[in-house]
């Protein structure tokens, strides 16, 4: 198997200038602190309670049961045999990991083309917006009885997912009968939440209705695609061993204790000294591959809640040397690199622009594919563009880019991998979540938690009168009010 590479000369000021690059001063400055976050990170790792009570425990992930992860690809396929379709019902961490694979590893257009699918069944993402218009569409046009449900949430109380549950649930119950639970899979925390609960309460009732897989404990949505997104993986008819072998490798390959010989830590440490040094606050990630963008928009939902932060964190260790993390509330910090996620060539003639000429405040990191799974030839002819290959150019349009942004002491990476392949992507996703895991240390920040998510939560509860809402959340909100003045709005 070829693994994935980084590429790290334009983000160096060797080839980009003092001014914008990272210097070798700066990399030894910082040798210190990349030592010392370096033996933290692992500490955690290696320590059980730490990854379950931090959420450390996707770190974990490469290594799972082969015993389970066969299960789990026999269940996807019996599913996958049974049904037309396959509904997702999720929001956040609980979709963005499964909408980066089945873009990544299905064909383009799967959905519309029989050929393409090769048996498997057309895959719909629902629950992740409140918006009434998809979820209608969807269900005019899916016939209940040939439907198969996957509902997934951690914490089984989101509303977005909470109300595509109930729609669908009417819905298939309307369709099919009485035995509909049989029709729905819930993926959910084994002991808690209200999914739990009523997972718990189906099943006492009906064994096979509301069959569920637990999320393993400690490990968080955005953090789970090795997890989650396993059932997922398997009803596409992807081979969820070649994922986790290529996960696996690069989980090898970031326990190397010198950055020069770990990929994720590079990226990491020269994204910290740029973001914090010479202002790279935005985070652009540019794949040269269509089925690469929703992999892009995956990695913007991890780096925005993993390190978009408030306060720095604050640890205490117990007397038995486990660690607690709190907030640091004596000082806002306000934190974290802002995540644009684009896709070459397209944004070439878009978001490019921006990268070039407007301010230089960011990075970019793009996502070169060595080869492509089928190709299209240009005829013969006299034009200069006569015999090549789209593959060709798609390469070529990418090292142009780099030589653009080089030209104007813009910071880029590259990150070349050999094919789509679930090895590759397995590896890739890896990369990034060890290399957020490793920013976060850098950046001292809790890099599991994403309490700033909580804020229009607690506004709409309090509107929605939800039973249990706390008084002081009452309080917050009615000393904050919006102003909304007629004047400012025409
Ligand atoms: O990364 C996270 O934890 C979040 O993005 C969650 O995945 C998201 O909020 C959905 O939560 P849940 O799975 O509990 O419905």
């Amino acid at each position: 198997m070829r693994d994935i590479k980084f590429d790290f000369n334009n983000m160096l000021s060797f080839n980009i200038g003092e001014k914008h690059g990272v210097t070798a001063d700066e990399l030894q400055q910082i040798s210190e602190t990349v030592t010392t976050a370096r033996q933290h990170l692992r500490k955690l790792i290696d320590t059980a309670l730490n990854r379950t009570n931090i959420g450390l425990e996707w770190a974990n992930l490469p290594f799972q049961d082969k015993k389970d992860i066969q299960e789990i690809q026999f269940l996807g396929e019996q599913i996958a045999c049974d049904y037309k379709n396959v509904l997702f019902l999720g929001i956040g961490g609980s979709y963005l990991g499964l909408k980066a694979a089945q873009d990544a590893l299905c064909p383009p257009y799967y959905n519309e083309f029989s050929s393409l699918r090769k048996g498997t069944p057309r895959i719909y993402f629902e629950g992740n917006n409140l918006d009434p218009e998809t979820i209608n569409a969807v269900l005019a046009n899916l016939k209940p009885s040939e439907t198969f449900v996957v509902v997934i949430s951690k914490s089984g109380e989101t509303t977005e997912t909470k109300v595509a549950l109930e729609t669908v649930e009417r819905w298939l119950k309307q369709g099919v009968g009485e035995k509909y639970g049989r029709q729905i899979l819930a993926i959910t925390d084994p002991e808690s939440g209200a999914l739990r609960s009523k997972v718990n309460q189906a099943q006492a009732a009906n064994p096979l209705s509301f069959r569920s897989l637990p999320l393993i404990k400690g490990v968080g949505g955005r953090y789970s695609e090795l997890n989650m997104g396993l059932l997922h993986l398997a009803i596409i008819g992807v081979k969820i061993e070649e994922v986790l072998a290529g996960a696996k490798a690069m989980a090898e390959k970031c326990a190397a204790e010198s950055i020069y010989e770990n990929p994720a830590y590079m990226y990491a440490v020269l994204q910290h000294i740029l973001y914090k040094n010479k202002n790279k606050s935005i985070a652009v990630t540019m794949p040269f591959s269509e089925g690469l963008k929703a992999t892009a928009d995956w990695y913007a939902q991890l780096l925005a809640e993993s390190l978009g932060k408030k306060y720095e964190r604050e640890i205490s260790v117990t007397a038995q040397g486990f660690e607690n993390w709190d907030h640091n509330k004596q000082q806002v910090v306000n934190v974290g690199r802002t995540p644009v996620a684009c896709r070459g060539t397209n944004d070439l003639h878009s978001i490019q622009q921006n990268n070039v000429e407007g301010e230089n405040n960011k990075t970019v990191t793009f996502i070169r594919v060595e080869n492509f799974s089928s190709d299209v030839k240009l005829p013969p002819g006299d034009n200069f563009l006569s015999g090549k290959s789209y593959s060709e150019l798609i390469k070529l349009a990418q090292e142009a880019t780099e030589w653009s942004l080089v030209k104007e002491q813009r910071p880029n990476c590259t990150i070349i991998i050999p094919e789509v392949s679930p090895y590759s992507w397995g590896e890739l996703i890896f990369f990034f979540e060890m290399a957020t895991a490793f920013e976060g240390e850098l950046l001292n920040v809790n890099a599991y938690d994403q309490p700033g998510v909580e804020g229009y939560k607690k506004y709409m509860y309090y509107k929605l009168d939800k039973p249990g809402i706390s008084k002081d959340i009452a309080r917050e909100i009615e000393k904050y009010p919006i102003w909304k003045k007629d004047e400012f709005i025409f």
